[in-house]
Parts: C-alpha cells; structure tokens; sequence
C-alpha cells in the first residue's frame, strides 16, 4: 500500500513531532494554571491525582488521537470521518472534530488574555517597574491592568498577531521552524529558573507543598479539576494532538513518542511548581492566591531578591514562548480544515480564523471590564470559556475519542498503526482506552455535573 501524506507537509522526524507536540501540551495549562490550582486545592494530594490521571486517562487517550491523526493523514474533522467510514461507521463521527474545533476557539480566547497579561509583564520586567515593590502594590497593578481594557486589546492582537504568523507559515516553515527555535529556549530558562529557586532557601517548603500527600484535604470537585486539566495541559479532547499526529512519520513509535511527551509535560508542570512555590514561601506569601499567584506574587518576590530583575524578565520570556507554542497548536487543526475541504490558501484561512479569536478574545477581556456584568452560570465570559472548556468540552472530547478508537475502530487497525502484536502492552492500552479511561471520565464527569445542579 501506497503511504499516505499529509497534504500540510510532514514533521522531518520523530524529534520535531516530539518537540512539537511538547509544544503544543506546555503552556500556561504548566507554569500558570498548574501552581495556582494545586495552590487552591491543597497542594500534594491534588498532584496525586494529577499524575493518576495523566497515566491513566491522558496516555492512552494521546495515543488514540496520535493513531487517528496520523492513519487519517487530515485535519480531526476529516479524520474522524474517514477513519469511521473505513471501519463501516457513520461519517457523523465527525462532530468530535467540529466540537474540537469549537473548543479550540474557545480555549483561544482566553488563553490569548493571559499570553497578553503575560507579555505586557515582560516589557514590565524589563522597563524595571516591579523592583522593590509590595504585595499591595504588585495587586494594585495586576488589577489595574484587569480593568484597562485598551491595554489588554493592544497586547492580546500582538499575540494573536504572533500566532497568525507561525500557523500561516505551514507546517514546515512555521510550525516546524518555530519549535526548533523556542523548545531549546524554553528547557534552558525553565532550567535557569530552578536554579535560582533552588537558591531561594525555601525549596524544601516548596518541594513539601507539593508532594506531601494528605488525602484527607481531597474533594471531588478538585478530582473533576485534576483530570479536566490532565485534558488540558496534554493539549487533548479537542483535535490538537490529532492534528499534529497526521504529520507524525509512519515509522515512528506512537507508544514511546506519547510516553515521552507526556512525561516532558509533567516535568515541566512540577518544575514550574519547584520554581513558582519556593518564591512564593521566601515571601511568605499565599500559594491559593489563584490565578494572580504568577501576576502578583511573583513580581513581588522577584522585585526583591537579587537579580529579581533579569530573572523575573526571563520567567516571563519563558511563559510567553510557552504560550506561543501551545496557541499554534489551538489554530492548526481549523486552519488545516479549511485548507482541505474549502480549499483555501493557508494564509487567507489564518487571516480569518485570527479575526474570530480575536473577536471571542474580546469577549474574554471585556469580563474584567466594561463586561464585567455579563455572567454565565454565575460566572464571568472568562471563567466560563475556562471552565465550559477544560471541565465539559475537553472530557466529553475525551470520553468520545476513547469510545471510538476503543470499540469502533477495527482492532487490527489499531494493532498496525501501534504497530504491536497482541501482546502485554498493547492489551494494556487496549483496556485503558476501552474501559478505564471513557468510565472513568464519566463518572467524574457525571457525579460532578449532577453536583453542580443539585446545587
Ligand atoms: N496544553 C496547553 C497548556 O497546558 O497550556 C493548552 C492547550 C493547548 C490546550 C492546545 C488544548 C490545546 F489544543
């Protein structure tokens, strides 16, 4: 059989698709979600669960997504389709991809906020406004920055901006040359970092806070926040790694390649907790501030210390190229849609789909501000996107994929795209996807929801 290509182009090698998708899965969901959330729900015994979820639900589910994408050899929507009819389903699978792609310009949305938070913290950093400053101080300008709204506009399109660009490049001269680039960068600062809160003094608070288990202080809305953001921060339940694997080579191994992305990200994810919380106690400051932790604190802190100025420069650098990386991967599986089935040039189909983040992005902003009335279910537009996202549409994705690969997808295609006999390990998979991982995420999913409308 002819091997099939992708139409985008195709990862020079298995490195590229690794680092890429490591790309597309460290981002704010690490450096900034990540210590916040642990900060409000106790700290070790949510990272247990955290971890649990990850390699129990988020490698199989990577893999799956990996399989279709790269058998498919097209953007999610067309994947899903084809690969269900060559299985003798209904071609309505796609919808998971159309959901994904819904998802992806809601996550954009709000992700592209915060990237702008955090680039208007880099100039900040590097202009030297944060030395020597106090925590009332450092909150009085987080907060005003929230209720500028021009602000916020000016540096949320500059990132989409920066965003368009890479993704109208394609995936050779953007996708591909952009990791190549800023994925070294980020593992030299990211290391840079630990360093210097290996320096702090506090790190042992820091490393307790994280991994000292008490099981006790667990409730189940912190399992539903665990395993929504294991979806989260592996960029899954909505096309991303699906659309990176249809560029993956045929003869690399999806089982290692996963293994090995999903365990970068979560070192990321833990060293950014090793870097953010030892700060954080040097201070005596909060860990559940929520998500000002990283806006407030941190400043702070770094106007503080010595060499607080270039380090808290750097920190910054370094979530704004993670940032970057992640929000490719939310525009790339739209952009190839487009491509494919309307046949529209690359850079036209960026151009619009930009437009319409941006648009949502506005929305996103406008909850700090002149929205800031506007609720959803209690919430603002922000926390809403966050929350409908990373706790409703990234699980249901999730539940979705692994009941089709599982149970509708031909076992033997499975089998080859894995490229296992039927042996220990691929049963291993073949259980987590078929049974662990849909039930699991659906008792969660239910009990919590059930939860929230009983009240
Ligand atoms: N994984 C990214 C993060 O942790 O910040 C967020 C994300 C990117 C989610 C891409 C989903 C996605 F498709």
């Amino acid at each position: 059989m002819q091997e099939k290509q992708s139409i985008h182009g195709a990862w020079a090698n298995r490195w590229i698709f690794i680092l890429a998708a490591t790309g597309s899965a460290v981002g704010l969901g690490n450096i900034w979600k990540f210590p916040y959330i642990t900060g409000e729900n106790g700290g070790g015994a949510f990272v247990l669960v955290y971890l649990v979820c990850i390699l129990l639900v988020g490698v199989p589910i990577m893999m799956g997504e990996v399989l279709v994408g790269r058998r498919a050899r097209q953007s999610p929507i067309n994947a899903m389709r084809e690969i269900a009819v060559e299985s003798g389903h209904s071609a309505k699978w796609s919808f998971v991809g159309i959901m994904g792609v819904l998802s992806g310009f809601m996550i954009f949305s709000f992700y592209s906020v915060v990237a702008g938070w955090v680039l208007h913290y880099v100039a900040g950093m590097a202009s030297g406004d944060f030395v020597g400053i106090g925590s009332e101080d450092a909150g009085k300008v987080f907060n005003g920055l929230l209720g500028d709204w021009k602000t916020l506009l000016i540096w949320h399109s500059i990132f989409v901006v920066m965003v368009m660009t890479v993704v109208a490049g394609g995936v050779n001269k953007g996708l591909e040359r952009a990791t190549r680039i800023m994925m070294p960068a980020l593992f030299v600062l990211l290391l840079v970092l630990l360093g210097y809160s290996m320096n702090t003094g506090h790190f042992g608070a820091g490393w307790n806070f994280l991994f000292q288990f008490d099981l006790s202080k667990l409730s189940w809305d912190a399992v539903l926040v665990a395993l929504g953001h294991s979806f989260f921060t592996l960029s899954l339940g909505m096309g991303a790694i699906m659309a990176y694997g249809s560029y993956m080579p045929k003869k690399a191994s999806i089982s290692s390649t996963v293994l090995t992305i999903a365990g970068m990200d979560t070192l990321v994810a833990l060293i950014a907790g090793l870097a953010i919380f030892p700060i954080v106690f040097a201070n005596g400051m909060d860990p559940g501030a929520g998500p000002g932790l990283m806006f407030v604190t941190l400043p702070v802190a770094f106007g503080q210390m010595a060499g607080g100025q270039i380090f808290g420069f750097l920190f910054f650098v370094l979530i704004a190229v993670a940032a970057w990386t992640s929000a490719i991967s939310l525009m790339e599986p739209a952009a190839a849609w487009l491509v494919e089935t309307f046949g529209m040039k690359r850079s036209t189909s960026c151009v619009l789909l930009a437009l319409t983040v941006w648009g949502l992005g506005i929305m996103a902003l406008g909850s700090f501000n002149f929205m800031s009335d506007v609720t959803f279910f209690g919430m603002n537009t922000f926390d809403f996107l966050d929350f409908a996202t990373a706790n409703i549409m990234l699980p249901l994705g999730g539940i979705f994929i692994s009941l089709f690969v599982g149970w509708f997808v031909k076992k033997r295609v499975n089998l080859d795209e894995l490229a296992l006999e039927e042996n220990g390990l691929f049963y291993t998979w073949y259980i987590s996807i078929r049974f662990i991982a849909p039930v699991a995420v659906s008792i969660i999913f239910l009990v919590n929801l059930y939860q929230k409308i009983a009240g």
